[in-house]
């Protein structure tokens, strides 16, 4: 059965390529390469012994995006991750992120009708909460104004699929709103790539134990919480790749009749950043340099998911510890020298 990964070179959409391959999809990945490499191919490669299709395609590009469709109407599913996710940049440059994270996206539903009976998974966020009013987090918490253009991209993207399922469009969907997701294939094969400064958690934690970065600012101890710095639910990167695969087997699964349904990913554990770097450097057994900095604005204090939802109808549990995720963080960090 055929698989498309939109974007399936960037960061969980890797291995979650790799997860389907070891399912025995076959995978057809498109990706710009805007954010990524071949590499990440190679690494795919060598890890699952398998060379997935790929199609060096922008998916705003509609007349290329056509093109992909009139030849491979043996698609079945699509996973779609293409979509940039700097929050700082989206304030910057909203309309690069509107355009690539909204525009795209609608111009991807409407081929996907060249399908029969398509499935589709959304990459969403657990950002579209905001700071959520009760812990932890429900898929009834309501959604809030977004903080920033990515945010918003990510709300009106969900929008967007419901109110095109309620058109009666043969689509059934998913989005799955991950919590913060860290690490890397245990093999370090693959990992993430981030490019210039990195902006979240653990690559610059990573990348500062590496030397490439001189101090770690943590941003604000005077938090509302134990050790006054913010909390969030760190997730694997290979337990978030799993649940994309389990998420489509349901939507493939003849008897499943719901047409769009939503999911938070999460471990169901909160962490605070001084949590992090105590255990990034108990298990790797080293020191890192790091301060007190001021707030980082548009962070909310706390966030991590209820993971009730996705555990009773999808039969999924986060399997892999916070420690494994910051070994495997290190190790992949460590092969990038
Ligand atoms: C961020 C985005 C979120 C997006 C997600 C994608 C913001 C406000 N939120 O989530 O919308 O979906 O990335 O990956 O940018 N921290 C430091 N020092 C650093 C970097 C981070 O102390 O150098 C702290 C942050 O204040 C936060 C925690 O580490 O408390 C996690 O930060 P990060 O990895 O950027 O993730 P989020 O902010 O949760």
């Amino acid at each position: 059965m055929k698989i498309l990964v939109t974007g399936g070179l960037g960061f969980i959409a890797s291995h979650t390529v790799v997860a389907l391959l070891e399912k025995n999809y076959e995978v057809v990945i498109i990706d710009n390469l805007s954010n990524t490499s071949l590499d990440v191919l190679e690494g795919i490669t060598r890890i699952t012994g398998k060379n997935p299709d790929f199609y060096q395609i922008d998916i705003r590009n509609k007349s290329d995006l056509s093109q992909f469709f009139n030849e491979r109407p043996d698609i079945k599913g699509i996973i779609h991750f293409a979509a940039f996710k700097a929050v700082g940049e989206s304030v910057e440059k909203p309309l690069d992120y509107y355009e690539n994270n909204v525009a795209a996206l609608v111009y991807l539903l409407k081929e996907s009708c060249k399908i029969n009976q398509p499935k589709f998974i959304f990459s969403s966020s657990c950002t579209v909460y905001d700071q959520a009013k009760t812990l932890p987090i429900t898929e009834n918490a309501p959604v809030q104004k977004a903080n920033s253009p990515y945010g918003n991209t990510k709300q009106i993207g969900e929008e967007i699929i419901l109110d095109y399922i309620n058109s009666g469009a043969d689509l059934q969907a998913i989005s799955l709103r991950y919590f913060n997701p860290i690490g890397a294939h245990p093999t370090a094969l693959i990992g993430e790539l981030p490019i210039g400064v990195p902006q979240n958690l653990v690559p610059f934690v990573t990348q500062t134990a590496a030397g490439k970065r001189e101090v770690l600012s943590v941003f604000g101890n005077d938090y509302p919480t134990e050790d006054g710095t913010c909390i969030r639910d760190y997730i694997h990167v290979m337990d978030l790749a799993e649940i994309h695969v389990i998420a489509l087997e349901k939507l493939l699964d003849q008897n499943h009749a719901k047409s769009y349904d939503v999911f938070n990913v999460g471990t169901g554990k909160g962490n605070s950043v001084l949590d992090v770097i105590k255990t990034f450097e108990k298990v790797n057994n080293l020191k890192l340099n790091y301060k007190i900095a001021n707030r980082r604005p548009g962070d909310v204090t706390t966030a991590y998911a209820d993971t009730d939802k996705v555990e009773k109808e999808l039969g999924w549990k986060a399997k892999r510890s916070m420690a494994d995720a910051l070994k495997d963080a290190w190790q992949w960090e460590k092969k990038q020298q």
